[in-house]
Protein backbone atom coordinates (compact mmCIF):
# COMPACT_ATOMS: atom_id res chain seq x y z
CA UNK A 1 0.00 0.00 0.00
CA UNK A 2 1.87 3.25 -1.08
CA UNK A 3 0.10 5.20 1.51
CA UNK A 4 1.35 3.68 4.37
CA UNK A 5 5.02 5.43 3.84
CA UNK A 6 6.55 1.87 2.77
CA UNK A 7 7.05 2.60 -1.10
CA UNK A 8 9.90 0.95 -2.83
CA UNK A 9 12.73 1.96 -5.33
CA UNK A 10 11.37 1.30 -8.85
CA UNK A 11 13.55 -2.07 -9.22
CA UNK A 12 13.19 -1.52 -13.79
CA UNK A 13 14.00 1.64 -15.24
CA UNK A 14 12.95 1.56 -19.43
CA UNK A 15 13.98 4.76 -20.54
CA UNK A 16 12.78 5.58 -24.30
CA UNK A 17 15.60 7.18 -26.09
CA UNK A 18 14.31 6.93 -29.08
CA UNK A 19 11.19 9.36 -27.98
CA UNK A 20 13.93 11.95 -26.25
CA UNK A 21 15.98 12.09 -29.02
CA UNK A 22 12.69 12.76 -31.37
CA UNK A 23 12.13 15.61 -28.89
CA UNK A 24 15.47 17.07 -28.92
CA UNK A 25 15.04 17.49 -32.45
CA UNK A 26 11.72 18.66 -32.72
CA UNK A 27 12.89 21.21 -30.22
CA UNK A 28 16.12 21.66 -32.19
CA UNK A 29 13.64 23.39 -34.55
CA UNK A 30 12.44 26.36 -32.86
CA UNK A 31 15.22 28.49 -33.70
CA UNK A 32 15.80 31.89 -35.19
CA UNK A 33 19.06 30.23 -37.23
CA UNK A 34 19.70 27.49 -39.60
CA UNK A 35 19.92 23.28 -38.79
CA UNK A 36 22.44 22.22 -37.10
CA UNK A 37 22.63 25.93 -34.83
CA UNK A 38 20.44 26.48 -32.55
CA UNK A 39 19.31 30.69 -31.37
CA UNK A 40 16.37 30.88 -28.92
CA UNK A 41 16.17 34.16 -27.22
CA UNK A 42 14.07 34.81 -24.28
CA UNK A 43 10.39 35.89 -25.13
CA UNK A 44 10.73 35.67 -28.95
CA UNK A 45 8.42 33.52 -31.00
CA UNK A 46 10.57 30.54 -31.35
CA UNK A 47 10.98 30.69 -27.59
CA UNK A 48 6.64 31.49 -26.69
CA UNK A 49 6.77 28.22 -29.49
CA UNK A 50 9.39 26.16 -27.16
CA UNK A 51 7.59 26.65 -24.27
CA UNK A 52 4.29 25.84 -25.68
CA UNK A 53 5.86 22.67 -26.99
CA UNK A 54 7.51 21.55 -23.49
CA UNK A 55 3.83 22.40 -21.57
CA UNK A 56 2.36 19.96 -23.90
CA UNK A 57 4.59 17.46 -23.22
CA UNK A 58 4.87 17.63 -19.48
CA UNK A 59 0.79 17.83 -20.16
CA UNK A 60 1.37 14.14 -21.51
CA UNK A 61 3.37 13.16 -18.78
CA UNK A 62 0.76 13.93 -16.63
CA UNK A 63 1.99 17.00 -14.39
CA UNK A 64 -0.23 19.54 -13.91
CA UNK A 65 1.74 23.09 -14.91
CA UNK A 66 1.81 26.53 -13.23
CA UNK A 67 3.38 29.47 -14.71
CA UNK A 68 4.98 32.54 -12.81
CA UNK A 69 4.67 35.79 -13.54
CA UNK A 70 8.03 35.78 -16.12
CA UNK A 71 7.53 32.54 -17.26
CA UNK A 72 9.29 29.57 -14.63
CA UNK A 73 7.32 26.58 -15.74
CA UNK A 74 6.43 23.80 -13.61
CA UNK A 75 5.14 20.38 -13.97
CA UNK A 76 4.24 18.72 -11.03
CA UNK A 77 3.12 14.97 -10.49
CA UNK A 78 2.01 15.08 -6.61
CA UNK A 79 3.41 12.67 -4.05
CA UNK A 80 1.17 10.41 -1.30
CA UNK A 81 2.50 13.30 1.32
CA UNK A 82 1.91 16.04 -1.15
CA UNK A 83 1.95 18.52 2.03
CA UNK A 84 5.85 17.78 2.49
CA UNK A 85 8.34 19.82 0.53
CA UNK A 86 8.73 18.68 -3.37
CA UNK A 87 12.23 17.13 -4.99
CA UNK A 88 12.18 19.45 -8.32
CA UNK A 89 14.66 19.23 -11.07
CA UNK A 90 15.09 21.00 -14.25
CA UNK A 91 16.75 23.46 -16.75
CA UNK A 92 16.49 26.11 -19.87
CA UNK A 93 15.63 25.87 -22.81
CA UNK A 94 16.95 29.42 -24.34
CA UNK A 95 20.03 29.07 -26.28
CA UNK A 96 22.28 31.70 -27.33
CA UNK A 97 23.01 32.90 -30.54
CA UNK A 98 24.50 29.89 -33.05
CA UNK A 99 24.55 27.33 -29.87
CA UNK A 100 23.54 23.78 -30.28
CA UNK A 101 20.42 21.60 -29.27
CA UNK A 102 21.45 19.93 -26.02
CA UNK A 103 22.31 22.73 -23.59
CA UNK A 104 19.56 22.90 -21.34
CA UNK A 105 17.30 20.77 -23.28
CA UNK A 106 18.05 17.72 -21.91
CA UNK A 107 17.70 18.85 -18.37
CA UNK A 108 14.28 19.63 -19.99
CA UNK A 109 13.25 16.72 -21.61
CA UNK A 110 15.27 14.63 -19.76
CA UNK A 111 13.67 15.77 -16.64
CA UNK A 112 10.26 14.71 -18.12
CA UNK A 113 11.58 11.41 -19.50
CA UNK A 114 12.84 10.64 -15.73
CA UNK A 115 8.93 11.32 -14.30
CA UNK A 116 7.81 8.82 -17.67
CA UNK A 117 10.55 6.35 -16.23
CA UNK A 118 9.09 6.52 -12.96
CA UNK A 119 5.89 6.37 -14.17
CA UNK A 120 6.35 3.25 -16.09
CA UNK A 121 7.64 1.51 -13.47
CA UNK A 122 4.85 2.06 -11.19
CA UNK A 123 7.02 3.78 -8.97
CA UNK A 124 5.06 6.38 -6.78
CA UNK A 125 6.53 9.04 -5.12
CA UNK A 126 6.11 10.14 -1.02
CA UNK A 127 7.29 13.65 -1.40
CA UNK A 128 6.16 15.54 -4.94
CA UNK A 129 8.29 15.66 -7.84
CA UNK A 130 8.51 18.70 -10.34
CA UNK A 131 9.89 19.36 -12.97
CA UNK A 132 11.32 23.28 -13.97
CA UNK A 133 11.81 24.89 -16.84
CA UNK A 134 13.67 28.16 -16.03
CA UNK A 135 13.30 31.55 -17.41
CA UNK A 136 16.26 32.51 -19.52
CA UNK A 137 19.48 30.92 -17.95
CA UNK A 138 21.85 33.12 -20.78
CA UNK A 139 22.32 36.37 -20.28
CA UNK A 140 21.49 36.96 -24.34
CA UNK A 141 18.51 39.26 -24.10
CA UNK A 142 18.80 41.65 -21.03
CA UNK A 143 22.23 41.08 -20.08
CA UNK A 144 20.85 39.15 -16.93
CA UNK A 145 22.29 35.37 -16.21
CA UNK A 146 19.80 32.92 -14.72
CA UNK A 147 17.25 35.46 -14.83
CA UNK A 148 14.17 32.88 -13.49
CA UNK A 149 16.27 30.84 -11.01
CA UNK A 150 17.71 34.52 -9.77
CA UNK A 151 14.50 35.58 -9.16
CA UNK A 152 13.26 32.50 -7.89
CA UNK A 153 15.91 33.13 -5.26
CA UNK A 154 14.39 35.70 -3.73
CA UNK A 155 16.93 38.66 -5.54
CA UNK A 156 15.10 41.75 -5.28
CA UNK A 157 17.41 44.05 -6.46
CA UNK A 158 16.90 41.98 -9.90
CA UNK A 159 13.01 42.40 -9.33
CA UNK A 160 13.31 45.88 -9.36
CA UNK A 161 15.44 46.19 -11.83
CA UNK A 162 13.29 44.28 -14.42
CA UNK A 163 9.93 46.60 -13.55
CA UNK A 164 12.35 49.81 -14.06
CA UNK A 165 15.41 49.27 -16.35
CA UNK A 166 15.85 46.28 -17.81
CA UNK A 167 15.90 46.70 -21.31
CA UNK A 168 17.22 45.06 -24.69
CA UNK A 169 19.60 45.94 -27.44
CA UNK A 170 16.63 47.45 -29.01
CA UNK A 171 15.28 49.60 -26.20
CA UNK A 172 12.61 46.76 -25.62
CA UNK A 173 12.09 47.08 -22.16
CA UNK A 174 11.75 43.84 -19.92
CA UNK A 175 8.11 44.06 -19.05
CA UNK A 176 6.69 44.81 -22.94
CA UNK A 177 9.21 41.65 -24.31
CA UNK A 178 7.53 39.29 -20.90
CA UNK A 179 3.66 41.03 -21.75
CA UNK A 180 4.07 40.22 -25.47
CA UNK A 181 4.82 36.60 -24.69
CA UNK A 182 2.46 36.35 -22.71
CA UNK A 183 3.49 37.10 -19.30
CA UNK A 184 3.91 39.88 -16.49
CA UNK A 185 -0.23 40.54 -17.39
CA UNK A 186 -1.75 42.04 -14.38
CA UNK A 187 1.04 41.45 -12.46
CA UNK A 188 4.01 43.91 -11.44
CA UNK A 189 4.57 42.51 -8.36
CA UNK A 190 7.91 40.32 -8.94
CA UNK A 191 7.80 39.14 -5.33
CA UNK A 192 5.40 36.66 -6.88
CA UNK A 193 7.89 34.90 -8.19
CA UNK A 194 10.24 34.40 -5.18
CA UNK A 195 10.12 31.36 -3.42
CA UNK A 196 10.35 30.30 0.51
CA UNK A 197 13.36 28.72 1.53
CA UNK A 198 12.54 25.58 1.75
CA UNK A 199 10.10 25.04 -0.71
CA UNK A 200 12.10 21.72 -2.16
CA UNK A 201 13.48 19.23 0.02
CA UNK A 202 16.13 18.94 -2.78
CA UNK A 203 16.72 20.51 -6.11
CA UNK A 204 18.44 18.54 -8.86
CA UNK A 205 19.74 19.71 -12.63
CA UNK A 206 20.76 17.21 -15.04
CA UNK A 207 23.10 18.45 -17.88
CA UNK A 208 25.95 18.61 -20.84
CA UNK A 209 29.12 18.30 -19.52
CA UNK A 210 30.00 21.13 -21.91
CA UNK A 211 33.92 20.02 -21.20
CA UNK A 212 35.96 16.98 -22.43
CA UNK A 213 36.30 15.44 -18.96
CA UNK A 214 33.82 13.09 -18.67
CA UNK A 215 33.57 9.30 -20.01
CA UNK A 216 30.61 8.57 -17.66
CA UNK A 217 28.25 10.28 -15.23
CA UNK A 218 30.05 13.44 -13.75
CA UNK A 219 28.57 14.64 -9.99
CA UNK A 220 29.02 18.10 -9.68
CA UNK A 221 30.85 19.06 -6.03
CA UNK A 222 30.75 22.99 -7.23
CA UNK A 223 29.58 25.49 -9.02
CA UNK A 224 32.19 28.29 -10.17
CA UNK A 225 31.34 31.73 -9.04
CA UNK A 226 30.71 34.30 -12.60
CA UNK A 227 30.60 37.65 -13.10
CA UNK A 228 30.12 39.97 -15.51
CA UNK A 229 31.13 43.67 -16.55
CA UNK A 230 29.70 46.35 -18.84
CA UNK A 231 32.22 49.01 -19.69
CA UNK A 232 32.05 52.04 -22.32
CA UNK A 233 34.72 54.02 -23.00
CA UNK A 234 34.24 57.69 -25.10
CA UNK A 235 36.43 59.51 -27.20
CA UNK A 236 36.12 62.53 -29.52
CA UNK A 237 35.72 59.94 -32.84
CA UNK A 238 36.29 62.01 -35.97
CA UNK A 239 37.27 61.65 -40.20
CA UNK A 240 39.55 58.79 -40.41
CA UNK A 241 41.49 60.75 -42.75
CA UNK A 242 41.62 63.87 -41.59
CA UNK A 243 42.38 63.42 -38.03
CA UNK A 244 46.04 63.23 -37.16
CA UNK A 245 47.64 60.80 -35.60
CA UNK A 246 49.07 62.52 -32.64
CA UNK A 247 45.02 64.64 -32.10
CA UNK A 248 43.43 61.68 -31.99
CA UNK A 249 42.16 59.73 -28.76
CA UNK A 250 40.62 56.51 -30.36
CA UNK A 251 38.11 54.88 -27.64
CA UNK A 252 38.01 51.81 -30.08
CA UNK A 253 42.07 50.91 -28.88
CA UNK A 254 41.41 51.51 -25.41
CA UNK A 255 38.81 48.67 -25.47
CA UNK A 256 41.54 46.96 -27.27
CA UNK A 257 43.55 47.53 -24.87
CA UNK A 258 41.24 46.95 -21.75
CA UNK A 259 40.61 43.90 -23.63
CA UNK A 260 44.68 42.47 -23.43
CA UNK A 261 44.48 43.61 -20.03
CA UNK A 262 41.81 41.06 -19.10
CA UNK A 263 43.74 38.46 -20.40
CA UNK A 264 46.91 39.51 -18.70
CA UNK A 265 45.11 39.55 -15.24
CA UNK A 266 43.35 36.13 -15.54
CA UNK A 267 46.84 34.66 -16.29
CA UNK A 268 48.73 36.60 -13.54
CA UNK A 269 46.23 35.36 -11.30
CA UNK A 270 48.58 32.01 -11.47
CA UNK A 271 45.37 29.58 -11.56
CA UNK A 272 44.29 27.33 -14.47
CA UNK A 273 40.89 27.80 -12.68
CA UNK A 274 40.69 31.67 -13.52
CA UNK A 275 39.07 32.43 -16.83
CA UNK A 276 38.34 35.63 -18.45
CA UNK A 277 36.16 36.43 -21.86
CA UNK A 278 35.23 39.64 -23.84
CA UNK A 279 32.81 38.08 -25.48
CA UNK A 280 31.33 41.73 -26.86
CA UNK A 281 33.12 44.51 -28.26
CA UNK A 282 30.99 46.70 -30.22
CA UNK A 283 33.05 49.66 -31.87
CA UNK A 284 30.44 53.14 -32.51
CA UNK A 285 29.82 54.20 -35.18
CA UNK A 286 31.25 51.48 -36.49
CA UNK A 287 32.13 52.68 -39.73
CA UNK A 288 35.43 51.81 -41.76
CA UNK A 289 35.85 55.70 -42.20
CA UNK A 290 35.21 57.03 -38.59
CA UNK A 291 37.28 56.64 -35.67
CA UNK A 292 35.67 54.85 -32.54
CA UNK A 293 33.99 57.31 -30.17
CA UNK A 294 32.14 55.16 -28.37
CA UNK A 295 33.06 51.61 -27.90
CA UNK A 296 31.05 49.18 -25.76
CA UNK A 297 32.47 46.09 -24.03
CA UNK A 298 31.22 42.88 -21.89
CA UNK A 299 33.98 41.36 -19.90
CA UNK A 300 33.08 37.59 -18.08
CA UNK A 301 35.46 36.40 -15.43
CA UNK A 302 34.57 32.98 -13.42
CA UNK A 303 37.09 31.18 -10.76
CA UNK A 304 35.88 28.51 -8.52
CA UNK A 305 37.77 30.52 -5.97
CA UNK A 306 35.57 33.82 -5.30
CA UNK A 307 38.50 35.98 -3.37
CA UNK A 308 40.93 35.33 -6.09
CA UNK A 309 38.04 36.22 -9.12
CA UNK A 310 37.06 39.71 -6.93
CA UNK A 311 40.92 40.12 -7.25
CA UNK A 312 40.46 40.04 -11.06
CA UNK A 313 37.58 42.45 -11.63
CA UNK A 314 39.77 44.99 -9.03
CA UNK A 315 42.72 44.47 -11.32
CA UNK A 316 40.39 45.19 -14.15
CA UNK A 317 38.90 48.21 -13.50
CA UNK A 318 42.37 49.56 -12.23
CA UNK A 319 43.24 48.75 -16.07
CA UNK A 320 40.39 50.78 -17.35
CA UNK A 321 40.72 53.54 -15.33
CA UNK A 322 44.24 53.69 -16.52
CA UNK A 323 44.04 53.19 -19.94
CA UNK A 324 41.23 56.11 -20.28
CA UNK A 325 43.95 58.43 -18.24
CA UNK A 326 46.60 57.63 -20.86
CA UNK A 327 44.23 57.62 -24.16
CA UNK A 328 42.45 60.84 -23.26
CA UNK A 329 38.93 59.35 -23.27
CA UNK A 330 36.34 58.88 -20.91
CA UNK A 331 35.42 56.00 -18.56
CA UNK A 332 31.61 56.33 -19.15
CA UNK A 333 30.78 52.70 -17.34
CA UNK A 334 31.99 50.08 -15.37
CA UNK A 335 29.55 48.16 -14.30
CA UNK A 336 29.73 44.93 -12.57
CA UNK A 337 26.17 43.74 -13.77
CA UNK A 338 26.67 40.41 -11.69
CA UNK A 339 29.43 39.16 -8.96
CA UNK A 340 28.08 35.73 -7.83
CA UNK A 341 29.33 33.15 -4.88
CA UNK A 342 29.84 30.24 -5.93
CA UNK A 343 27.65 27.16 -4.87
CA UNK A 344 28.22 23.47 -2.93
CA UNK A 345 26.23 20.49 -3.36
CA UNK A 346 24.92 19.11 -0.93
CA UNK A 347 26.15 16.00 0.52
CA UNK A 348 23.39 14.04 0.83
CA UNK A 349 22.42 14.13 -2.47
CA UNK A 350 26.05 13.55 -3.62
CA UNK A 351 24.98 10.39 -2.01
CA UNK A 352 21.97 10.02 -3.60
CA UNK A 353 23.45 10.48 -7.30
CA UNK A 354 26.56 8.35 -6.51
CA UNK A 355 24.31 5.45 -5.03
CA UNK A 356 21.89 5.47 -8.20
CA UNK A 357 24.97 5.78 -10.57
CA UNK A 358 26.47 2.40 -8.63
CA UNK A 359 22.86 0.64 -8.23
CA UNK A 360 22.67 0.92 -11.81
CA UNK A 361 26.31 0.01 -12.51
CA UNK A 362 27.36 2.97 -14.12
CA UNK A 363 30.72 4.74 -13.47
CA UNK A 364 30.96 8.84 -12.14
CA UNK A 365 33.74 11.09 -11.69
CA UNK A 366 33.22 14.09 -9.31
CA UNK A 367 33.79 17.78 -10.47
CA UNK A 368 33.43 20.85 -10.29
CA UNK A 369 31.07 22.60 -12.20
CA UNK A 370 33.07 25.60 -14.63
CA UNK A 371 29.85 26.83 -16.65
CA UNK A 372 27.20 28.28 -14.20
CA UNK A 373 23.20 26.68 -14.29
CA UNK A 374 20.17 27.79 -12.67
CA UNK A 375 21.72 25.01 -9.53
CA UNK A 376 23.75 28.25 -8.60
CA UNK A 377 20.65 29.76 -8.01
CA UNK A 378 18.48 27.17 -6.37
CA UNK A 379 21.40 26.65 -4.14
CA UNK A 380 19.96 29.43 -2.09
CA UNK A 381 16.73 28.24 -1.24
CA UNK A 382 17.04 24.25 -1.54
CA UNK A 383 19.70 21.19 -1.17
CA UNK A 384 21.17 21.18 -4.56
CA UNK A 385 22.47 18.43 -6.83
CA UNK A 386 24.10 18.14 -10.33
CA UNK A 387 24.22 15.51 -12.62
CA UNK A 388 26.55 16.01 -16.13
CA UNK A 389 26.93 13.82 -19.01
CA UNK A 390 29.91 13.25 -21.28
CA UNK A 391 29.53 15.60 -25.06
CA UNK A 392 31.40 15.38 -27.66
CA UNK A 393 34.81 16.91 -27.47
CA UNK A 394 33.29 19.23 -24.81
CA UNK A 395 31.83 21.20 -27.25
CA UNK A 396 29.30 23.68 -26.29
CA UNK A 397 27.68 26.48 -26.80
CA UNK A 398 28.25 25.91 -30.73
CA UNK A 399 26.12 24.24 -33.18
CA UNK A 400 28.46 21.15 -32.91
CA UNK A 401 27.69 20.47 -29.49
CA UNK A 402 26.92 16.62 -29.34
CA UNK A 403 25.66 14.05 -26.83
CA UNK A 404 24.79 10.11 -27.34
CA UNK A 405 21.80 8.50 -26.92
CA UNK A 406 23.07 6.13 -24.87
CA UNK A 407 24.60 8.80 -22.91
CA UNK A 408 21.44 11.42 -22.58
CA UNK A 409 19.76 7.60 -21.13
CA UNK A 410 22.16 6.84 -18.82
CA UNK A 411 21.80 10.00 -17.64
CA UNK A 412 18.04 10.12 -17.43
CA UNK A 413 17.96 6.67 -15.52
CA UNK A 414 20.44 8.20 -12.83
CA UNK A 415 18.20 11.34 -12.46
CA UNK A 416 15.14 9.34 -12.43
CA UNK A 417 16.34 6.92 -9.85
CA UNK A 418 17.82 10.17 -7.45
CA UNK A 419 14.39 11.30 -7.78
CA UNK A 420 12.97 8.84 -6.47
CA UNK A 421 15.09 8.20 -3.95
CA UNK A 422 15.22 11.63 -2.80
CA UNK A 423 11.02 11.28 -3.11
CA UNK A 424 11.26 8.83 -0.17
CA UNK A 425 13.22 10.64 2.24
C1 LIG B 1 25.89 29.63 -19.13
O1 LIG B 1 25.47 29.07 -20.12
C2 LIG B 1 27.29 29.83 -18.90
O2 LIG B 1 27.83 30.72 -19.57
O3 LIG B 1 27.88 29.14 -18.07
MN1 LIG C 1 24.65 27.76 -22.00
MN1 LIG D 1 22.99 25.39 -19.82
MN1 LIG E 1 25.04 27.56 -18.30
Amino acid sequence: NPFDGSSSLPTSLSVDGDSLQRQIDELSTFSDTPAPSVTRILYSEKDVLARRYIKNLMGLSGLSVREDAVGNIFGRWDGYEPGLPAVATGSHIDAIPYSGKYDGVVGVLGAIEAINVLKRSGFRPKRSLEVILFTSEEPTRFGISCLGSRLLAGSVTLAEALKKTTVDGQNISFVDAARLAGYMKDEDDLSSVFLNSGSYSAFLELHIEQGPILEAEGIVTAIAAPASIKVDFEGNGGHAGAVLMPNRNDAGLAAAELALAVEKHVLDSGSIDTVGTVGILELHPGAINSIPSKPHLEIDTRDIDEKRRNEVIEKIHQSAVAIATKRSVSLSEFRIVNQDPPALSDKSIIKAMEDATKELNLTHKSMISRAYHDSLFMARISPMGMLFIPCYKGYSHKPEEYSSSQDIANGVKVLALTLAKLSLY
